[in-house]
């Protein structure tokens, strides 16, 4: 027979042993780095994030900028409260390293009270005389052992940012599936392929939404849906108004916890624009529910690239891909009703997911059919036209390319879409140049003034695609 005091005792034990939450263990979410609403890069500012218990907690942040032996001060404030009614409430703190020299590496330490129990390396922003490496990729956080070894070569890489072209988490961005899927795997503590690595603390990552990040709307089915919009921290200057999101439905006390945690960020963080060294990028969302034929969201998107002139590079990073060959969401081609703003606007490169491989088309340039009222046709998704290739450009010896490249670069770990295509270029759409369905992968991209190497590279390291683009 189980002796009945012994549930008692084990209590006043744990009551009287279990230590204050003062080391790692004080985090609901270990720190990350993210760019903050600051979309013009003037200095290499950054902000650190990080969640902890839905109480009174006396953190501080500190930063040193080597060879500087001093700590600075960063103030941490609270940023948001996370009432989610499927996970414990939490507070989402959040300090900005102000005044740091752009293309630095620094040191920080997050001290709860007088106890430091977290420190990380990172770098600043670089500026625009600075070489720098990011990587693009989407369709993530899957939780497949794939994503944990892309994860892995995320942090081997090196990068100075990451840029997630949507599907951030599956199945549904909840805050939930962030906790099981996202956290531990991209801020893990240690680099291994079957865990992941320390990237989110060390590695400044922005991301654009995808449809399983902010499709989930509905607050019966799903309590804590549009994870999104609550720990992601990224510029507010995207289109105020617009036909750019879809009605939340369900349980209301659910969506007004949602709607207070996430302030100003929903919907406005959908769409948005940065600066990060000689580059302007556009982030956008492709989700189908956004008719980018609306005159106020171009008028935006030509402003914003128009805006960009000084800017060597102009990228564009955004879920669904107009130009696609997979069999998978070939009928999504809406986000070729924004082709002619791009080419208007000389964009180089345009980086999309959706699409679970890697996929690079010829520079293109695209006119959309229009119906008898001058409008661009768009039925159901499907948006006919006529495209003019590059053949020319080869990426080695011809680098300067006539038109945009596309890239689908959604192999970052969810189950891959396609491979029998790989090796059948005949089922290809003709504006594809490079068609690669068998392994997961990510798009690394170095940047040194006029100069652009894109890599395709997989887990292992080893190069799937490689091309230069020469100013
Ligand atoms: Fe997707």
């Amino acid at each position: 027979m189980r002796p009945r005091f012994l549930p008692l005792l084990a209590l006043v034990l744990f009551t009287v042993t279990a230590p204050a939450a003062r080391g790692e263990d004080a985090f609901v979410i270990k720190p990350y780095l993210q760019l903050g609403d600051a979309p013009a890069s003037t200095t290499g500012d950054l902000a650190l994030l990080w969640g902890g218990a839905d109480r009174e907690t006396a953190w501080s942040v500190d930063y040193q900028v080597p060879p500087e032996s001093t700590w600075k001060k960063a103030e941490a404030k609270v940023f948001r409260r996370i009432a989610s009614p499927v996970v414990p409430a939490h507070r989402l703190y959040r300090a900005t390293f102000d005044g740091l020299p752009p293309g630095v590496d620094f040191r920080y330490r997050v001290l709860n009270g007088a106890d430091v129990v977290f420190e990380a390396a990172a770098k600043s922003r670089k500026s625009a005389d600075q070489p720098y490496r990011f990587i693009a990729v989407g369709d993530i956080a899957q939780g497949s052992g794939a994503q944990k070894e892309i994860a892995a070569r995320m942090v081997l890489e090196k990068p100075d940012f990451l840029m997630v072209t949507g599907d951030i988490v599956y199945g549904r961005g909840l805050v939930s599936e962030y906790r099981d899927r996202y956290w531990p795997v991209y801020n893990a503590d240690q680099t291994a392929p079957d865990v992941g690595g320390p990237l989110l603390r060390s590695t400044l990552t922005l991301a654009a939404p995808g449809n399983h990040d902010i499709g989930s709307r509905n607050f019966d089915r799903s309590p804590d849906s549009l994870g999104y919009f609550l720990y992601w921290d990224q510029p507010l200057n995207g289109p105020k108004d617009g036909p750019y999101t879809l009605p939340m439905t369900g349980n209301e006390a659910h969506q007004k916890a949602f709607l207070d945690a996430a302030g100003p960020s929903y919907p406005r963080m959908a769409n948005f624009s940065f600066d990060y060294g000689n580059a302007h990028w556009l982030v956008l969302d492709a989700n189908p529910y956004v008719d980018w034929r609306d005159s106020g969201l171009r008028d935006w998107v030509a402003n914003d690239l128009a805006a960009a002139k000084g800017a060597t590079w102009r990228f564009v990073s955004f879920h669904h891909p107009g130009f696609n060959s997979s069999k998978a969401h070939f009928e999504q081609q809406e986000m070729r009703l924004i082709a002619d703003l791009l080419e208007a606007g000389k964009v180089d490169v345009v980086f999309n997911g959706h699409v679970h491989n890697y996929q690079r088309s010829f520079p293109l340039r695209f006119i959309a059919d229009r119906d008898s009222d001058g409008k661009m046709v768009r039925t159901r998704d499907l948006v006919p036209g006529t495209w003019t290739l590059d053949k020319t450009f080869d990426g080695k010896n011809r680098t300067r390319p006539d038109g945009v490249i596309y890239l689908v670069t959604g192999a970052g770990g969810a189950g891959l879409y396609n491979p029998e295509q790989q090796d059948k270029p005949e089922t290809w759409q003709s504006f594809t140049d490079k068609f690669i369905s068998k392994r997961h992968s990510i798009t690394v991209a170095d940047v040194s003034g006029p100069n652009l190497t894109v890599r395709q590279v997989a887990a292992d390291g080893s190069e799937l695609d490689r091309f230069e683009i020469k100013k």
